[in-house]
């Protein structure tokens, strides 16, 4: 490691000790390098994305036994899969012959077959059949399965914690919970799913979906219209998450049909929150729209993305309307995302003040967040 490699580590580390003694009035913003350091991302893999909770979809991806879809994560090859007693599991997806993959892309299976020798899996990762491995003496197909990650399902949503000593998460967003339950996520069903990668940090979406200030001049005609800037309110966070409330112009039509537990507060507002480090959530009324981040590059953001709402049928007009609506507000985000990222690599810009708790709070509690973790 390049020695201006460690210092620009060190300098980080300062950097974030630095902010977590400022007062909430003094918010300001990191300096670029956090956004720009290759190595600072190694430390990111090490420290969050393998030790943290990590949101990895959506249960309705996996709907029915057999069902699955492979991701990455920080280079690990994984598999979900719901299998046939209807449990969704996290698998790595390395075979445990000679390490190729056992699956590629979505689908349904019945078994994984490793394409390479063709050893093949049950659903939750055990060894079935190993060809001509029984002239092996020794050979043991029991030690032989999978290894499968530390999961949990909260309100609908997959996480995997790689390293397998991550405290229960559902516990730690016990408030948040209280916040949404009313909004009834866990009844919503999946209605539309993809992936996309933008040219951005994943720090500077994560902090995008989470702040309210940028909707009146990004999203003019998308966002500012329903949800504007003047309206968001900070939600308390905590040290797991946190959260504004964006109200809705009253002029804007109600977004209902809504969920009878719901009150009339609520029925004005949509709860955004991130659960730390990168997943975003924005729970309306009517629908939730997800944003699952894992890093691909310093530069680069691999998001997996859906809408969830009550209805049941995707080709619903209203639901094809707001998904259409999602892809725009998120193209308006992903240019100024990348602008920002090309801006970054500067010398003349160190730090700036965040603006009104309402607007960057959130920001602010990411960022000290990120202070808790690496000063
Ligand atoms: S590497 Fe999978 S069967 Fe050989
Ligand atoms: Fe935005």
């Amino acid at each position: 490691m390049a020695l201006d490699q460690i210092d620009i580590v060190e300098k980080i580390r300062r950097d974030l000790a630095e902010l977590s003694n400022l007062e909430t009035s003094q918010a300001r913003t990191m300096p670029p390098d956090f956004y720009t350091s290759a190595d600072f991302l190694e430390h990111e893999k090490e420290e969050l994305f393998r030790k943290e909770w990590i949101c990895l979809g959506h249960i309705g991806e996996v709907p029915n036994p057999g069902d699955y879809f492979t991701t990455e994560l920080i280079g690990e090859q994984i598999i979900v899969a719901r299998d046939h007693d209807g449990e969704v599991r996290v698998l790595s997806n390395v075979c445990r012959h000679r390490g190729n993959l056992v699956a590629e892309g979505k689908g349904n299976r019945r078994s994984f077959v490793c394409g390479y020798h063709a050893w093949t899996y049950d659903l939750d990762g055990a060894l079935k059949t190993a060809p001509l491995m029984n002239k092996v003496e020794g050979f043991d197909r029991k030690k032989c399965r999978l290894p499968q990650l530390n999961t949990e399902i909260w309100s609908n949503f997959i996480f995997v914690n790689l390293d397998g000593n991550a405290d229960p998460l559902a516990p730690q967003l016990a408030t948040l919970e209280s916040i949404i339950c009313n909004y009834h996520n866990e009844q919503r069903n999946l209605l539309f799913s993809d992936e996309a990668e933008w040219g951005t940090n994943w720090k500077n979406l994560t902090e995008n979906f989470m702040e309210g200030y940028h909707l009146f001049a990004t999203h003019p005609k998308t966002l500012q219209p329903m949800t504007p800037t003047q309206l968001c309110r900070k939600v308390p966070g905590e040290g797991r998450w946190t959260a504004y409330r964006s109200y809705y112009d009253p002029e804007f039509p109600p977004r209902g049909p809504f969920h009878e537990d719901m009150t009339e507060d609520e029925q004005r507002n949509s709860v955004l929150f991130n659960v730390f480090p990168s997943f975003v959530v924005a729970v309306a009324a009517n629908y939730t729209l997800y944003l699952c981040l894992r890093p691909s590059g310093v530069d680069k953001v691999a998001i997996r993305w859906g809408v969830a709402g009550f209805k049941t049928d995707p080709d619903d007009q209203e639901v094809v309307d707001y998904v259409q609506l999602c892809k725009d507000f998120n193209a308006e985000d992903r240019a100024k995302l990348e602008t920002l990222q090309r801006a970054q690599n500067t010398r003349y810009f160190q730090t700036g003040p965040l603006a009104p708790d309402d607007l960057e709070g959130t920001i602010w509690d990411f960022l000290q967040y990120m202070a808790r973790r690496f000063a």
